[in-house]
């Protein structure tokens, strides 16, 4: 599997702010964390790969340089969103765009909190991209309770943090996925991790401290090895198992999901490689069950729902995913754009404001097509096309998406290990 997107993301970024020398193993070399690396180079860091490793000499905390040229982020939403919270508390002014899914995302989630420490902004109407930040000569340390459970928004006020002085403190009512405490904390950053009475997470970071360059060995993304497991589970005579994965708890509430469902999913070799949890997987094919995801389930899969979708759509009875309003923020608007997908490749399925629920059929008898009318329409989001494509492995009459080319954002090498493992993918007449 290819290196996890959020731990890329985060090593590019603090290796690019960390005095010294940052070696990393197993990046994605995706486009989305390609991005990432530009604008850290553009902050004025040295990176380079090197025999497989990617090597980056940091420009030291509260160091980064005035980027002559706007950034442009293309489809990556984590890489903008962590990047205006690092730098958009320094005194200079630094450009963000990106493709034409990431100017239609929600920004205000990151504009708020930065613009409480300080920061001025420029941005298109409903706090979209193109947007300017400026920062104040000092920035201004808060106490910030994050309103949406979102990894990005509490990453963006940690990174801010660190250029701020004093303690910038994040409150977290739902917890997510954790990697940018882990990593700071092996960067050497002063952080601070309470429980409150409530059990309440309460993150802070002290500002203007030193951080020195780490060694970094990325696992496996289980949101890219979602396609492969499920995938293995609904067609039929598959046994595969795939290594290295990560299994930090925050992001395993799919293989949770899929085990309830029925499937036959073993955790083998469960170890601590780099200070996550990883494991190897070996998956059969099984007959699924539809069960009820509750919403608290979200935060822990939520890059997971398309695929989720994908496979209720074989199981005997009915799969409800509750809680999924960030969805609609996206990539795409992905439940409307999993709905629509599902419905136009007769699927059983109804799409709530904050809903799903998914009537299956087993064996995929009429499911499918791959008529111009059935064609998927994934607006430039690569989970739609690797989900739609996986179905096609099942339902009877196969499945046909609009474009596979964004896929290349998080999963290069998703089309040739399919095709490894027997599925037949290919471009349309
Ligand atoms: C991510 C957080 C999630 C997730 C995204 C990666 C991260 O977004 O959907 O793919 O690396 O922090 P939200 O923070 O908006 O939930």
């Amino acid at each position: 599997m290819p290196g996890d997107k959020s731990i890329s993301h985060r090593a590019l970024m603090l290796g690019g702010l960390a005095s010294g020398r940052t070696r990393i193993a197993g990046l994605l070399e995706g486009q989305d964390i390609l991005s990432t690396a530009a604008a850290m180079r553009a902050f004025g860091a040295n990176i380079r790969s090197q025999d497989g490793d990617w090597i980056v000499d940091g420009v030291g905390n509260g160091c980064l340089l005035e980027p002559e040229d706007i950034l442009d982020f293309g489809n990556a939403g984590t890489g903008v969103r962590l990047v205006m919270g690092l730098a958009g508390v320094y005194d200079m002014e630094t450009r963000f765009t990106g493709d034409a899914s990431l100017v239609k995302r929600p920004m205000g989630r990151i504009l708020d909190p930065l613009r409480q420490m300080g920061v001025q902004v420029e941005a298109e109407e409903g706090d979209r991209l193109p947007i300017r930040l400026h920062g104040p000569r000092t920035a201004n340390p808060i106490s910030y309770r994050v309103p949406v459970a979102s990894a990005q928004v509490k990453s963006a006020v940690l990174l801010a943090g660190l250029n701020t002085p004093g303690v910038t403190t994040v409150i977290e009512p739902v917890a997510t996925r954790d990697h940018t405490e882990n990593m700071l904390k092996g960067f050497g950053a002063p952080i601070d991790i309470t429980l409150d009475k409530q059990g309440v997470r309460h993150i802070s970071v002290e500002g203007q401290s030193a951080l020195a360059g780490q060694e970094i060995t990325v696992p496996g993304d289980p949101s890219s090895a979602a396609f492969p497991i499920v995938a293995a589970l609904i067609t039929h005579g598959s046994d595969i198992t795939i290594e290295n994965i990560l299994m930090n708890p925050a992001r395993t509430g799919l293989i949770a999901t899929l085990q309830e469902m029925g499937a036959v999913i073993d955790v083998e070799n469960p170890r601590r490689e780099g200070g996550e949890e990883v494991a190897d997987l070996r998956v059969r094919s099984s007959d699924l069950k539809g069960v009820v995801v509750p919403a608290e389930r979200a935060p822990s899969m939520i890059d997971e729902y398309p695929v989720l979708a994908v496979a209720a759509s074989f199981a005997e009875g009915e799969t409800l995913m509750q809680g999924l309003e960030e969805l609609r923020v996206k990539e795409s608007d992905r439940l409307a754009a999993v709905a629509n997908a599902l419905e136009i490749n007769g699927v059983d399925c109804t799409e709530g404001r904050d809903f799903l629920s998914v009537r299956g059929r087993p064996g995929g008898k009429g499911l499918g097509a791959m008529t111009k009318d059935a064609r998927v329409e994934t607006h430039l989001d690569h989970r739609i096309a690797m989900s739609f494509l996986v179905f096609g492995l099942a339902a009877e009459h196969g499945s046909l998406v609009d474009d596979a080319s964004m896929i290349a954002t998080s999963f290069p090498g998703f089309l040739d290990l399919m095709a490894g493992l027997g599925a037949k993918m290919e471009p349309a007449a």
